[in-house]
């Protein structure tokens, strides 16, 4: 069976668009490959610098996956950190990558560009945790013999970069050492707007949480953005970002039926935003309260992590072991 691997980033906390552009479509994978998820919590250190706040982005986006239906016996779901073989391959590949294919790196580059326009220095405030994240995420997916990773097009790049060392390593020792990924770009995935109309984004503060309260549900989806037309004129279902939320959460004959009443008039934004409430809450409600569960009970959450981890480094000591041996560190 073929191997799909993601890692995500504990940054922040997780909202519907990241529930419907990766969650939900990682979980549905999961039904048809060999999964392999992770954390990508060293990922995280390159911006996240406060130890509680790391700390809590861990469990929360652990506890977020498995709220959301991610089954431990299924998928191997581990932390990145628990994988210590992770480090010695990056260390590997680091001979393999070259300084050039990491100077093009978009997110270096857009990093010196922003220092460059202010008139700083290129480097000014430019960890190597950033300039080699390509190399670690190349290392999280080469140790396990990945054919798939699924990601947003903005990391498409990234990947591109691990096919690169992969290939370089090999052709060095004439052998198929380690698997050529591909990418898997969900472009089929519809972006989520957020309260404001773009696209939902925690660098924009427009999102809605995963898992906020009933209470804090409500009141955000009052603040989304409307035009000024009243009650009782028609409405273009399809202009609205609140029925495009919408269509997330209902069923399709309650989508036409409410994309009906839009079109007919008499139904005020008011109104429109307790039903997007209406369907939301119902999904969320749920998960909320799984989601609740593991987080009140972060020894579960560890020994879950624990068991993914011994078994994702049963395979990454393998695939550690033969490379020392092909490459001549094991004597
Ligand atoms: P953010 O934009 O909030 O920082 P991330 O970059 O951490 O989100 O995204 C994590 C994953 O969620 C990525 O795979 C990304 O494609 C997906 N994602 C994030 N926001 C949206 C959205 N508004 N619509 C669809 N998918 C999204
Ligand atoms: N760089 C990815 C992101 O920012 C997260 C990540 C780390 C990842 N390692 C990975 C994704 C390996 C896929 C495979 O979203």
């Amino acid at each position: 069976m073929k191997i799909v691997l993601t890692g995500v980033k504990p940054t922040g906390i997780l909202h519907i668009g990241n529930y419907f552009g990766a969650i939900k479509p990682a979980l549905l994978l999961a039904e048809e490959y060999e999964a392999r998820y992770f954390i990508a919590d060293y990922h995280a250190l390159n911006v996240v610098k406060n130890a509680s706040e790391l700390r809590g982005a861990i469990r929360g986006i652990a506890a977020g996956w498995l709220a959301a239906g991610l089954d431990p016996e299924k998928v191997i779901f581990y932390r990145q950190s628990s994988v210590p073989e992770t480090f010695e391959l990056a260390t590997i590949l680091a001979a393999f990558a070259s300084k050039g294919l990491l100077n093009r790196a978009h997110a270096y580059k857009a990093a010196v560009q922003r220092n460059i326009e202010r008139g700083d220095d290129g480097d000014a405030g430019i960890n190597m945790g950033l300039f080699t994240y390509p190399v670690l995420m190349a290392a999280d997916i080469l140790l396990f013999g990945a054919d798939l990773v699924p990601v947003g097009r903005d990391q498409v790049q990234h990947i591109e970069m691990a096919q690169d060392m992969a290939k370089s390593l090999n052709f060095n020792y004439k052998k198929d050492l380690l698997k050529i990924p591909e990418a898997l770009v969900r472009d089929e995935v519809a972006v989520v707007p957020g309260l404001d109309g773009r696209k939902m984004s925690k660098s924009y503060g427009n999102t809605i949480p995963m898992f906020s309260s009933s209470a804090a549900l409500r009141k955000l989806i009052m603040r989304i953005v409307t035009n000024s037309q009243g009650v009782d004129e028609p409405k273009n279902p399809d202009d609205s970002q609140i029925f495009t939320l919408y269509k997330l959460f209902a069923a399709e004959p309650e989508r036409e039926a409410l994309a009906a009443r839009y079109r007919a008039g008499g139904m005020g934004w008011g109104e429109a935003k307790e039903e997007l409430f209406r369907v939301m809450d119902a999904e969320l409600a749920p998960l909320r309260e799984r989601y609740d569960a593991f987080m009140s009970e972060p020894e579960r959450l560890d020994a879950i992590l624990r068991a993914g981890a011994e078994k994702a480094r049963h395979i990454a000591s393998r695939t550690v072991e033969h490379l020392r041996s092909a490459i001549g560190i094991a004597l």
